[in-house]
């Protein structure tokens, strides 16, 4: 359920999305030294399409490496997902859609069926909450 959005309302806290910089796709052919990886193209592409209240934070590895590029959405109260088999090119629009659903729902649980389908096919894990004793 999104969550009001009033100038009343406390304004959430922003949402941290985590983006493996040192991923390569699985597919990739050597690359030159100086030549940029897909997660760092990929955290670039994000920064640049900056969204209210996404907080981009580029990360080295998030140990989802044979199935990069990798990211992970974070909020305090939240549950954590870390998603995979992204690439740059293909997955800017997904990964933004998913982000602003995950920042607008409360305790980040977006119903399975709104979730981009490259989340709902992706996800490789999900974390319970700091603040939860038993899930
Ligand atoms: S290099 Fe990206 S998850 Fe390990």
């Amino acid at each position: 359920m999104p969550m009001a959005r009033d100038l009343g309302a406390e304004t959430p806290a922003p949402v941290d999305l985590l983006v493996c910089t040192t991923c390569r796709l699985p597919d990739a052919a050597p690359e030159a030294a100086t030549a940029p990886r897909a997660g760092a193209e990929l955290a670039m592409a994000l920064a640049a399409s900056a969204q209210d209240g996404l907080r981009i934070i580029p990360v080295e590895c998030l140990s989802n490496c044979k199935r990069g590029c990798t990211i992970a959405l974070r909020k305090p109260g939240a549950w954590t997902y870390v998603y995979g088999n992204l690439t740059p090119e293909a997955h800017l629009s997904a990964i933004i859609e998913g982000a602003q659903k995950y920042r607008d729902a409360e305790g980040g649980l977006v119903p399975w069926r709104e979730r981009p389908e490259h989340f709902r096919k992706n996800c490789i894990a999900r974390i319970p909450p700091l603040e939860a004793p038993n899930v």
